[in-house]
């Protein structure tokens, strides 16, 4: 049921549609979109029907929820995999319905939602079984090691979300207290690997090939995420992929690199509008960037871009100056 081995993370504010295409072009098997309040699908919110959009080119994709309440989770996974919540664009439906348990931003723990769920797993469970009863398309589950360093339960929440009928499990291993420091612990991995038969996909400080093959030969997880390592860089994935297969890998010229982020970038003008696609653009092209000769300077530019021509200037300027720092 689930079968996938590079999957590109869900990230709020980062993998929109024009970023999990490129990411797809370069081999990820399956991208989950931005996290989806499910209280505002309660509320018929316009703007989620945006943010919950599939569109042709962008399938396999799970959809991921977040919210704490049983009942309004399983009616927003019902809504999103048939396709009938009110404000949909189309009547695409996701591959998978993702419950997010993992989020540690104060925002949403504050209101017991993302990694606070962790720190009840009686509601865990009734999440998962309430959204696996509900949702048309099978349910699958993201967590974090724990809430903090002496309450963690990952193998707790994963054996519940197995048999409450998840089809994989994500583990980020890192506790919600550690938000994104000091590195993942990927023993925690392997401690879930190792107490359920379902899927299971490691995550947590992949940044290049070489991490993705290590994470799936010390853990043994069954497929890997990829989020940071993946900003400005969907070439991680074709990376990943010649290593597993045993091919060789040509890392893509900075004149390629630069084509990539420039069509990504167009193509996010075009589905937002040109004023808010600049104002996004700039941190996807900074992260392009990164390590490029002349790189610096351009992100003093990229800064203060304010058209799809600016960001065009920018690129051609890269491309006639960059040579890679190696
Ligand atoms: C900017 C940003 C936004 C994120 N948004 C989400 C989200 O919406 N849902 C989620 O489950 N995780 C989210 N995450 C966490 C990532 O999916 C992933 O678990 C985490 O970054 C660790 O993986 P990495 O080391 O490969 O980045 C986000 C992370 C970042 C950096």
């Amino acid at each position: 049921m689930f079968n996938y081995k590079l999957i590109c993370a869900p990230m709020a504010g980062v993998s929109d549609h024009p970023f999990r295409v490129m990411a797809r072009r370069f081999g990820a098997e399956l991208c989950v979109s931005e996290m989806i309040s499910s209280v505002a699908m309660h509320y018929e919110d316009k703007k989620t029907a945006t943010l919950a959009e599939i569109h042709e080119d962008d399938t396999p994709i799970s959809i991921q929820i977040f919210g704490h309440d049983p009942d309004i989770m399983a009616r927003s996974a019902y809504l999103l995999s048939s396709g009938e919540y009110k404000h949909a664009k189309n009547n695409r439906v996701p591959e998978f319905i993702d419950i997010n348990m993992g989020c540690p931003v104060k925002k949403i723990v504050s209101s017991g939602d993302g990694s606070a769920l962790m720190r009840d797993s009686a509601l865990c469970e009734k999440i998962i079984t309430e959204c696996v009863k509900k949702s048309l398309v099978p349910v699958t589950v993201k967590i974090r090691a724990g809430w903090d360093k002496s309450s963690i339960n990952c193998t707790e929440i994963a054996k519940i979300a197995e048999a409450s009928g998840a089809s994989a499990i994500t583990i980020h291993a890192r506790t919600r207290s550690q938000m994104y420091e000091p590195s993942a612990d990927w023993s925690i991995i392997k401690g879930v690997k190792d107490s359920v038969s379902i899927p299971v996909i490691g995550n947590g400080d992949i940044f290049c090939a070489e991490d993705a093959i290590k994470m799936l030969d010390t853990t043994g997880c069954d497929g890997v995420m990829v989020g940071r390592g993946a900003m400005g860089n969907p070439f991680i994935f074709e990376h990943i992929k010649c290593l597993i297969e045993g091919k060789e890998y040509t890392r893509p010229s900075v004149e390629n690199r630069l084509d990539i982020a420039l069509e990504q970038l167009t193509m996010l003008c075009q589905e937002v509008g040109e004023k808010i696609g600049v104002c996004e653009a700039r941190k996807h092209l900074a992260w392009y960037t990164k390590g490029m000769r002349f790189g610096t300077s351009a992100r003093g530019m990229i800064n203060t871009a304010t058209s799809l021509e600016d960001i065009n200037r920018i690129i051609n300027y890269l491309k006639e100056n960059s040579l890679e720092h190696e």
